[in-house]
């Protein structure tokens, strides 16, 4: 059986889904390895490396996955797949694209679909990506500040340790507190569920935030933010609003789950922080927590206020992010393998596979996207 690793095509698109490690892991499973050429070249990992784990380089993507069983990517491909194909990847998918994957026979695996349960946390991409993007933001945050995170006491006199605050302590704000923290800095969170406030006290960071009965209840069942009232929004901006003027950095990380990222940064705000502060905005792909966030871009505020609003944060750290990712793939496949039939095997009753799972055999079967046959059958609000 072949398993095929695609070069990825997307713009500012550097991870690749395997690495020289899962290569040997997966021929020792029994599978002859495709890596199409270049495919880990802007992670730093060179084509003669997937050889000397037993990969055949291919030339191009066409080759790569001509008579591939599995296919694996970090975006969704954009060449023709085999009909039958596994394909497993990020694939971001809506309606529209489960259908294609469906119409060309594709069965599609979307790791960013996972649950976020115990069994899963070893494949949870969104986790190990999210996590080396919190550490990213800081790093690149104190190279685009202009003074020094620690304080430091000097002969010449004493710098002040840099004012930190990390808005949305999920995994990636946890780990940015973290990070902030080794470097020095002073650091604070903000964060709606209540479980994140102890999280934040927990890492020794401050917790700024405003909290009421309806923050109580901002947790969903599945552990991610609600969206909140309008009311709710206007209450906690004026506690950041207090806190955020003797900020030199904040690290934004806020995210509610299948919407836009939450405003939490206001123009205001950001004319109100000194000259040389630094915003970093990594939810910059749902659009930023950051009103003047240019996604993409680094934009500087008229008051000389740096807005760094790149996407892909974990394409930021190409080399460590493959590697995890590379490990979530290899595990969720592992996970789900027929050793007798030396074959992937993915029951439709298991809970992973249903959170993941797109389509199957020419039909799609995952609950947000099945065509609907009556009004209650539709999961896109859960
Ligand atoms: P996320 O990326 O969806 O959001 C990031 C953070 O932004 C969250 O902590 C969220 O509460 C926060 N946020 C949303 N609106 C906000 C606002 N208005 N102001 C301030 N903060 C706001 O979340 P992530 O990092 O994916 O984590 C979601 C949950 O899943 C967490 O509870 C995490 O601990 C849990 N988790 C559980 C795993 C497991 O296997 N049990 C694995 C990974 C995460």
């Amino acid at each position: 059986m072949r398993l095929a690793v695609l070069k990825e095509r997307a713009a500012a698109e550097t991870r690749v889904a395997a690495t020289p490690e899962t290569v040997k892991r997966y021929a020792a499973l029994g599978l002859a390895v495709a890596v199409e050429a270049e495919a880990g070249q802007q992670a730093g990992i060179p084509d003669a490396a997937f050889r000397d784990a037993g990969a055949e380089i291919a030339p191009d993507a066409a080759s790569a996955v001509n008579g591939a069983s599995v296919i694996l990517a970090v975006r969704p491909p954009d060449v023709p797949l085999p009909r039958g194909a596994l394909l497993i990847g990020t694939l971001g998918a809506d309606a529209a694209a489960a259908a294609a994957y469906a119409a060309a026979g594709v069965d599609a695996v979307s790791m960013e679909l996972l649950p976020r349960i115990t069994r899963a946390q070893s494949m949870d991409v969104l986790s190990s990506q999210a996590n080396l993007a919190g550490y990213r933001a800081v790093i690149e945050a104190s190279t685009a500040f202009d003074r020094a995170f620690p304080m430091l006491m000097t002969a010449a006199g004493t710098i002040p340790a840099a004012n930190v605050l990390v808005m949305g302590a999920g995994v990636a704000g946890l780990q940015a507190i973290a990070t902030a923290r080794r470097l020095g800095g002073r650091v604070s969170a903000t964060d709606v569920r209540p479980a994140a406030k102890e999280e934040i006290k927990s890492l020794g960071a401050a917790f700024v935030g405003y909290e009421d009965e309806e923050s109580r209840q901002a947790q969903t069942a599945g552990g991610y933010a609600k969206a909140l009232s309008p009311e709710f929004y206007a209450k906690q901006a004026e506690v950041i609003a207090g806190a955020i003027t003797k900020m030199d950095i904040v690290i934004c990380t806020a995210l509610v789950q299948g919407r836009k990222a939450p405003t939490l940064v206001t123009e205001a705000m950001v004319l109100s922080m000194k000259p040389g502060s630094v915003i970093v905005d990594i939810a910059s792909d749902a659009g930023g927590n950051c009103a003047l966030t240019k996604p993409g871009e680094v934009f500087t505020s008229p008051n000389g206020v740096k807005i760094l609003g790149h996407r892909n944060w974990p394409g930021r750290i190409p080399g460590a992010a493959s590697g995890l990712y590379a490990k979530n793939l290899l595990t969720f496949l592992t996970t789900f393998w027929d050793k007798d039939a030396a074959a992937p095997k993915l029951p439709a009753e298991d809970d992973i596979v249903r959170g993941v799972l797109l389509t199957r055999g020419g039909a799609v079967v995952h609950p947000n996207f099945a065509p609907a046959t009556s009004p209650s059958s539709s999961n896109l609000a859960a």
